[in-house]
């Protein structure tokens, strides 16, 4: 079945994981799947969707708030089709080094809505980002871009080829 549409929905205070879920959806898109971005905040209903990718931003080790809430609203929805999740945190080299796993509050959430995956991506400090700590974080020179799209590319891949088992 190529014609499946794909969601890529992400909750994202800094953008950093915005910049995933578009990467994400453009690889879908390059292995033949109609998919697009989406802040969680403003997906209303799944019913136009076969399957989702659901990613947050972590802060103290939760997702985004929007990402938190989209499982909560939609929950049986997301149980109904095939979903994987994401997260985007570690403000250094690991997530690129090796596998690292989902929080525990992650790992809840993926065991509500039976999620097929879950992988950690690098996250980025904006230099002038939203949030007093953030801001905090990157006066005391933390502020950089951990993201790695050959990671983050080769993984949505992978998406692409469970679907298509489907
Ligand atoms: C206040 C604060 C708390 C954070 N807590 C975590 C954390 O618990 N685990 C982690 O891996 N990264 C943590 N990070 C890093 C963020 O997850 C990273 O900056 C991410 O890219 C933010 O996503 P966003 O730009 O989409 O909002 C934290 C960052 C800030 C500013």
């Amino acid at each position: 079945m190529t014609d499946q549409h794909v969601l890529v929905a992400y909750g994202s205070t800094n953008q950093g994981t915005a910049g995933i879920a578009v990467e994400i959806a453009a690889t879908l898109r390059e292995e033949g799947l109609t998919a697009e971005a989406r802040p969680a905040g403003e997906v209303g209903d799944l019913s136009a969707y076969d399957a989702v990718v659901l990613g947050g931003g972590l802060y103290a080790g939760r997702w985004q708030r929007d990402a938190r809430r989209l499982v909560r609203r939609l929950g049986p929805q997301l149980r109904d089709r095939p979903v994987w999740f994401f997260s985007s945190g570690p403000l250094d080299a690991t997530a690129a080094e090796r596998e690292i796993p989902p929080t525990r509050a992650v790992r809840r959430a993926m065991s509500r809505v039976a999620a097929r995956g879950h992988t950690t991506f690098g996250g980025r400090l904006d230099p002038h980002p939203k949030g007093r700590l953030a801001r905090s974080m990157a006066k005391r020179g933390m502020a950089h871009d951990w993201r790695d799209f050959d990671q983050i590319r080769a993984w949505a891949h992978t998406v692409a080829a469970d679907l298509r088992k489907k």
